[in-house]
């Protein structure tokens, strides 16, 4: 909703008044620029690190109500979209920006199922890696390096070149992820079956050993497309804004992108439910559970999967995830963690330390739970968010490269250093040193 008000500001410097506009619930940071900008002094700026308070860019792909729990990609409810769409059509509404019809779904498919191939030097990198190379590492080099597999993606400004590189990058996602994860584990790379679904084809390429064509159980890979769904997009989020950031250069995509995942390889960002899983491990046992919350509330940790920087009544993808644990533990037998999981929830959402601080279980409360018991081990947890999150990204980033608004992301800074230092040339300086 547009809103057109107006901010009064008195720079009580100078005793001078400024009327500013106020367009959907911001200022421009160029109209605080003007205050008290003189010959030679800058005007005004914000001083916003980890931008907590300032809109980047108008976006919109996804919207989020963090006071009301509300997650919405281009306008539809994620709890509508985990039941009842499937990845790739969740893929096709973020990067179009609405529902295909069933021909442009069954091509989507179609073209997204036949690049699922990379080139066979990518291989031949990828096993260049050491033995016990990180599979996120290995995530972001390969999409890097297919940067040089398609040179023409630099033609950002063609769209036929721009969808072919979405595509391309959504559909080579899972082969890299799970070779990098049979990379770790000294087994051969498995080569994508086109028969197979997405998510069937990628446990085929994950788990597929002497058979001549893996089975996927379809109540895993139908868990599986739910988490995809769930980590599609979370509008300006640290990887996106990485996306942007790098993409706001006009460099090709791929290279875009590797930065996004070179984002959420940080444990601030896609780590957190590995973590979870280490403190589940360590508690061990449902009687421990009062001494450990006693010890979050003196402060001595946190309880992970706990808390969001935006959702503060609950996380909707966390609802979502609850329930698909219940259709993995189904196939897998029950993940002995879960009853910790279950209990420590209980108790907490029960606490006053917890209820004053709107703290509940967020999206990777439960995540690690599922991803274990699917047996994928701690390192790979990030891979599959980087997996789902393509699409957001690409969205993301086609949405900046058409946004004419935008420009290459080149924030301010407020100088804290020395100024005007005489340089005295090495020889003079070592001369003198003692
Ligand atoms: N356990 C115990 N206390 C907590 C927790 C927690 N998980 N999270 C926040 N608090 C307390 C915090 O100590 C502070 O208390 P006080 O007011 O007494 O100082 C208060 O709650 C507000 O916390 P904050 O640190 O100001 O909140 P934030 O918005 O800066 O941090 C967060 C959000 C997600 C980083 C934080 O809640 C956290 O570290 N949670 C655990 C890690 C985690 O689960 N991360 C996954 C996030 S979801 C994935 C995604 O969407 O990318």
């Amino acid at each position: 909703m547009t809103e057109n008000h107006t901010l009064t500001v008195r720079d009580n410097r100078t005793g001078e008044e400024y009327e500013l506009p106020i367009t959907d619930g911001t200022i421009r940071a160029g109209d605080l620029g003007k205050i008290g900008k003189t010959e030679d002094e800058p005007g005004l700026a914000v001083y916003d690190p980890g931008f907590t308070n300032t809109a980047s860019t108008r976006s919109s792909v996804t919207f989020i109500d963090g006071d009301k729990g509300i997650l919405e990609y281009r306008g539809y409810p994620i709890e509508q979209l985990a039941e009842k769409s499937t990845f790739l059509e969740v893929a096709y509404l973020l990067i179009h920006g609405e529902l295909p019809t069933k021909e442009q779904h069954d091509q989507w498919v179609h073209e997204i199922t036949f690049h699922t191939f990379v080139h066979e030097n990518v291989k031949s990198l990828m096993q260049g890696f050491r033995y016990d190379a990180h599979p996120m590492g290995m995530l972001l080099s390969s999409v890097g390096a297919l940067s040089t597999f398609y040179p023409e993606a630099r033609n950002i400004s063609d769209p036929t070149v721009r969808h072919e590189q979405v595509v391309r990058m959504i559909a080579k996602m899972p082969t890299l992820g799970a070779w990098s994860f049979r990379h770790a584990q000294g087994k051969p790379y498995v080569y994508p079956d086109n028969d197979l679904s997405y998510t069937e084809n990628f446990l085929s390429m994950l788990f597929k050993m002497s058979e001549p064509k893996y089975d996927p159980d379809p109540r895993l890979a139908k868990a599986l497309d739910v988490l995809l769904i769930l980590h599609a997009d979370h509008e300006q989020n640290c990887s996106t804004n990485a996306v942007r950031s790098v993409g706001s250069s006009q460099v090709d995509p791929y290279s875009a992108v590797s930065a996004g995942i070179a984002a959420l390889y940080g444990p601030l960002h896609g780590g957190a439910n590995e973590a979870v899983l280490k403190m589940l491990k360590r508690i061990g046992s449902k009687e421990n559970i009062p001494a450990f919350i006693e010890g979050v509330k003196n402060g001595d940790e946190k309880l992970m999967g706990f808390g969001h920087r935006v959702y503060k009544n609950y996380d909707p993808r966390a609802t979502i995830i609850k329930k698909a644990c219940d259709d993995v533990f189904e196939v897998t037998g029950v993940n002995p963690l879960l009853e910790i999981a279950q209990e420590l929830e209980k108790i907490a959402l029960e606490d006053e330390y917890f209820v004053k601080r709107k703290l509940y279980p967020n999206v990777d409360f439960y995540s690690g739970l599922i991803y274990e018991a699917l047996q994928f081990p701690p390192e790979m947890f990030t891979v599959l968010f980087a997996i789902g999150r393509t699409p957001g990204w690409l969205a993301q980033w086609s949405e900046l490269v058409d946004d004419k608004e935008q420009k290459i992301a080149r924030p301010k800074q407020i100088y804290t250093g020395d100024r005007r230092l005489e340089f005295v040339p090495a020889a003079e300086r070592w001369a003198n040193e003692s």
